[in-house]
């Protein structure tokens, strides 16, 4: 067994899966060292992560120095004020965050949007129609899996349509490696996304609108959230919700595109095929490959004879957990109908969700966003032509990192008709 994980390694990144299985195979739980010297614990096993998930001696606050840049500069500024969010605090900071922010996410109001994410999917659905009707090559990453979450959040935070543009550009800029854009403009959009989300709470307060964050700017209950508790809010909805959705979408193209049978299934199987589609995607391809870092606040017994020293750092492996095979049979398969009703199949949840107080506040939109957006490309009486993926899968650049997982290109063209 490797005992140094790198998670830059684009092979790993590709696909991480074999690893996990190996690790799995050592016990439920297992010391690693990560190429840069840290030491840290990966939990593999389904059961052991929703027990860890669950339990209050995985703190989510952050050693002292950890993730908190000095703020000596407007953009490192920028980057703590998103350090304050939710996921990085225990109760009972967190149950005071969490109950003012479920009140804002209501179902109700959620499902309250689905109008709007169906006339931004079928405009972006369109566009991508037109190119390849034009013979172009298009990245359904581009063009499809990153616009659409974006323009949601867009919704979600109240942001006037006239500035989704630069919501998108900043968010594409802040979400791009270093290296692949000129100096300083990384810096440059986390400020500019900073100076945007203070004027956008103060025009909230002003004059609210019926969107989802002014309900959080005006709840009074418990004192309500301040302006920095609302600004980090800001930024955990955006990054929280943007790259994990779009990685979904992503993954589920990419998985319909090498699998003609289940397509083909989730055509026929209408709202429901996509919804089973939708679920076994998040179990198959995990968005969020590891939720955030824990620390063990004291020595934890995982059973299996695996013990956590106290002061631990602790990644549970979202991704590995849910191939778990004591959890889920023939789990490297990517088989919808495992979630389909009327299969006969009773599927264990899968934990791409988290598990626990941090359970994800956004599943219920991801959802939406996903079982709306797939019969848009995909389904049969949809306008985009037939289309097939124009590179070798096993090629596919992922993403880097523990965290996020999906492709970062998808490029397709117009199929030729057979015959
Ligand atoms: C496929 C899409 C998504 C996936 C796979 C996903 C996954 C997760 C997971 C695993 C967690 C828990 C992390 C942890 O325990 O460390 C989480 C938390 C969270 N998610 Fe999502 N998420 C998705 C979409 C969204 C969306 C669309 C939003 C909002 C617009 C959102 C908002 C949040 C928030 C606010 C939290 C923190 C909850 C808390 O700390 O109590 N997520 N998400």
């Amino acid at each position: 067994m490797p005992d140094t994980l790198d998670p830059a390694d684009p092979a790993f990144a590709r696909d991480p899966y074999p690893y996990y299985a190996r690790l799995r195979a050592t016990g439920p739980a297992a010391r690693v060292t990560l190429a840069n010297g840290t030491d840290a614990w990966l939990v593999t096993g389904h059961r052991q992560a929703r027990e860890v998930l669950a339990d209050p001696r995985f703190s989510n606050v952050p050693p002292p120095a950890a993730g908190r840049p000095k703020p000596d500069s407007p953009a490192q500024q920028a980057r703590g004020c998103l350090a304050r969010h939710m996921l990085n605090t225990d109760a009972p900071d967190h149950t005071r965050l969490r109950r003012l922010t479920t009140a804002a996410f209501t179902p109700r109001r959620v499902d309250a949007l689905r109008p709007r994410i169906e006339r931004l999917t079928a405009d972006l659905a369109a566009d991508v129609a037109d190119r390849l009707a034009r013979g172009e090559t298009v990245d359904l990453v581009d063009a499809f899996a990153f616009p659409l979450p974006v323009l949601v959040i867009g919704e979600v935070l109240g942001v006037p349509t006239a500035d989704r543009a630069d919501l998108r550009t900043w968010t594409y800029r802040v979400g791009s490696p270093a290296d692949a854009l000129p100096a300083g403009a990384v810096d440059r959009a986390w400020t500019s996304l900073h100076a945007y989300f203070t004027a956008l709470i103060a025009d909230k307060r002003r004059s609210p609108g019926d969107d989802l964050f002014s309900t959080l700017v005006h709840d009074e209950a418990d004192g309500g959230l301040d302006d920095g508790e609302l600004l980090a809010m800001a930024f955990l909805l955006l990054f929280a919700g943007y790259e994990t959705t779009m990685n979904l979408l992503a993954s589920a193209s990419l998985l319909l595109l090498t699998h003609p049978r289940e397509l083909a299934a989730a055509r026929q199987g209408g709202p429901a095929g996509w919804a089973a589609v939708t679920e076994e995607t998040l179990r198959h391809a995990s968005p969020l490959e590891g939720t955030t870092w824990r620390r063990t606040t004291e020595e934890v017994h995982l059973g299996g004879g695996v013990v956590v020293p106290a002061g631990a750092s602790v990644l549970v492996v979202l991704a590995a957990a849910n191939r778990d095979p004591a959890a889920f049979p023939e789990p490297d398969a990517f088989r919808p109908g495992r979630y389909a009703p009327g299969s006969g199949e009773r599927a264990a949840p899968h934990a791409a969700f988290g598990h626990g107080p941090h359970f994800c506040l956004g599943s219920r939109l991801a959802r939406l966003e996903a079982e709306t957006a797939l019969p848009a490309l995909f389904g049969e009486d949809r306008g985009t032509p037939a289309f097939a993926l124009a590179a070798d899968p096993a090629e596919l650049p992922y993403r880097p990192g523990l965290l996020v997982r999906g492709p970062r290109h998808l490029p397709v063209v117009r199929a030729t008709p057979a015959g």
